[in-house]
């Protein structure tokens, strides 16, 4: 008999694709990594794994873990190079880009994903993703529309309510394409 009190990692993420992936009314079309109602004990599960294989560049994914959303957003040069550009000194959250970053199996950090979770640190909204229309802020990272905190693309606070940069999950990479999220890297 199956046990229905742990189930596997696989068995409980779903990658949607497709017009079934849209999450929220009038958000950003995102594909969407998602668990299918899931039950208390999933809701529980510590870790979850992701294949990112298929996200493409300038595009996000949102999983969920823990009942929360967690975003793996795919940057292009460009954006990478907007984040490492910015004044740390100028930011009220003060994060370069690399420490909001992890090594991939290879050791050297891969700064093409930014990992982070899609809670608003203001009072928890879930903020908008659209690089290329004002709809994703103005630093075109997040925008969250509850009280207009706008997070640039590697999810720093750089205007609005918001205290504190997007929270980065504990996560590692398998592989150069596969994250376990809710457990960190044994080095
Ligand atoms: S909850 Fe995001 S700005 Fe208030």
């Amino acid at each position: 008999m199956a046990d229905t009190t742990e189930p596997t990692r696989r068995d409980f993420i779903h990658i949607a694709s497709g017009a079934a992936s849209v999450v929220g009314v009038g958000f950003f079309a995102w594909p969407l990594i998602d668990q299918m109602n899931p039950s208390a004990d999933t809701m529980a599960l510590a870790t979850i794994e992701l294949d990112i294989s298929n996200i493409e560049e300038g595009q996000q994914v949102v999983a969920k873990w823990q009942g929360k959303p967690v975003f793996i957003r795919y940057r292009t040069p460009a954006e990478i190079a907007a984040a490492d550009a910015v004044d740390v000194a100028s930011l009220r959250d003060k994060q370069t880009d690399d420490e909001r970053l992890i090594p991939g199996p290879d050791g050297k950090l891969k700064p093409q994903y930014l990992v982070a979770i899609g809670v608003c640190t203001h009072l928890g909204c879930v903020p908008l993703f659209d690089p290329n229309d004002e709809k994703g802020g103005e630093y075109r990272g997040w925008f969250c529309p509850c009280h207009g905190s706008h997070y640039d693309n590697s999810g720093r606070i750089r205007k609005g309510p918001a205290p504190k940069n997007l929270e980065i999950p504990p996560y590692w990479y398998i592989t150069d394409t596969v994250l376990e999220i809710g457990k960190e890297a044994v080095v």
